[in-house]
C-alpha cells in the first residue's frame, strides 16, 4: 500500500506573506502526523521563500514519522543537510524565480555532481531520491547512480489535457514505475496531485510513497488539516 507524505511548505508561504509567525508548517506537521501521514515533507529552497531553517531544525526534532528534505544540490544545502540529517534527501532543480520545481533532473548532464552528492548523503545515513521525468534514460541513470528511490513527476498526468491524454501518460507512469522497480530502485512520485487525480494513480503497483503538498493545504485552508489529510490517506490507500 502506497505511502503519504504530506509536504507542508505551503503552510510556510502563508506565514512568509506576512512575515509573520504563523501559521506555522510545525504545526501542520504535527496534525499530518495525528491524522495519519506517513511522512512529512518540506522543501528548503536557496531563497528561502517558503521554508526557513529554523523550521528544518524543528521538524528534525518533531517529527516522528519520517522527514523528507527536497533540496538543490548544492554546497550549502548538502552541508545543511549533513548537519540535520533529514530521514531521506530528494535531489530536486531549483531555478531562480521559479513558481515551483519545473521538471525533474538533468540526471546524466550532472551525473559526476550528483554521484558526489548521493554519496556523501548515503555515506552520512540517508536515503536519497531523485526526482526525475518519466522517461527511460532517467530512470536508467539513477538506478546507475545508487539512487535509493526515484521520485517520479507526475506534472504530465496532472496537466494532461484531455481524458484520453491523461490515460496515455498513466500508463506512461505505470511503465517507468515497472522499470524503476525491475532495476531495483524504489519508486516515489509527486508533483501537481490533488483529489481528483490521485485514485487512478494510486493503483500503479510499487509505488512506495506519493509527496502532496499544495492540493493538501488547500484544502486544509478551509476544512482544517485533520481532515485534508485524513482524506487524502483514504483515497491513497484505496486499493488495499
Ligand atoms: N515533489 C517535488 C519534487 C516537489 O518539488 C513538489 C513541490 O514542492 C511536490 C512533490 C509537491 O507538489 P504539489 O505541491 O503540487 O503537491
Amino acid at each position: 500500500m502506497p505511502k503519504l507524505s504530506i509536504n507542508v511548505d505551503h503552510v510556510a508561504t502563508l506565514r512568509q506573506a506576512r512575515k509573520a509567525d504563523e501559521p506555522d508548517p510545525v504545526a501542520a506537521a504535527i496534525a499530518s502526523e495525528m491524522a495519519g501521514a506517513d511522512g512529512i515533507t518540506i522543501h528548503l529552497r536557496s531563497d528561502r521563500r517558503h521554508i526557513q531553517d529554523r523550521d528544518l531544525k524543528m521538524l528534525r526534532g518533531v517529527v516522528k514519522t519520517a522527514l523528507n528534505l527536497e533540496m538543490a544540490s548544492t554546497e550549502e544545502m548538502l552541508e545543511i543537510a549533513l548537519k540535520i540529517k533529514p530521514d531521506m534527501a530528494t535531489l530536486v532543480p531549483e531555478r531562480d524565480g521559479e513558481i515551483t520545481t519545473e521538471g525533474g533532473l538533468d540526471v546524466s548532464g550532472n551525473f559526476e555532481q550528483l554521484n558526489q552528492a548521493i554519496g556523501k548523503l548515503q555515506l552520512n545515513g540517508m536515503v536519497v531520491s531523485l526526482f526525475v521525468n518519466p522517461d527511460e534514460e532517467s530512470i536508467k541513470t539513477a538506478a546507475k547512480l545508487r539512487a535509493d528511490y526515484v521520485e517520479i513527476n507526475t506534472d504530465s498526468y496532472a496537466d494532461a489535457k484531455s481524458a484520453a491524454d491523461q490515460i496515455i501518460q498513466l500508463e506512461r507512469l505505470e511503465k517507468m514505475a515497472g522499470l524503476a522497480h525491475r532495476l531495483n530502485v524504489g519508486i516515489n512520485m509527486g508533483h501537481g496531485l490533488n483529489y481528483r487525480n490521485i485514485t487512478n494513480l494510486s493503483q500503479i503497483p510499487h509505488i512506495h510513497e506519493f509527496s502532496i503538498g499544495h492540493a493538501i493545504v488547500a484544502r486544509a485552508v478551509l476544512v482544517g488539516f485533520e481532515k485534508a489529510v485524513k482524506e487524502m490517506l483514504e483515497l491513497v490507500k484505496k486499493w488495499k
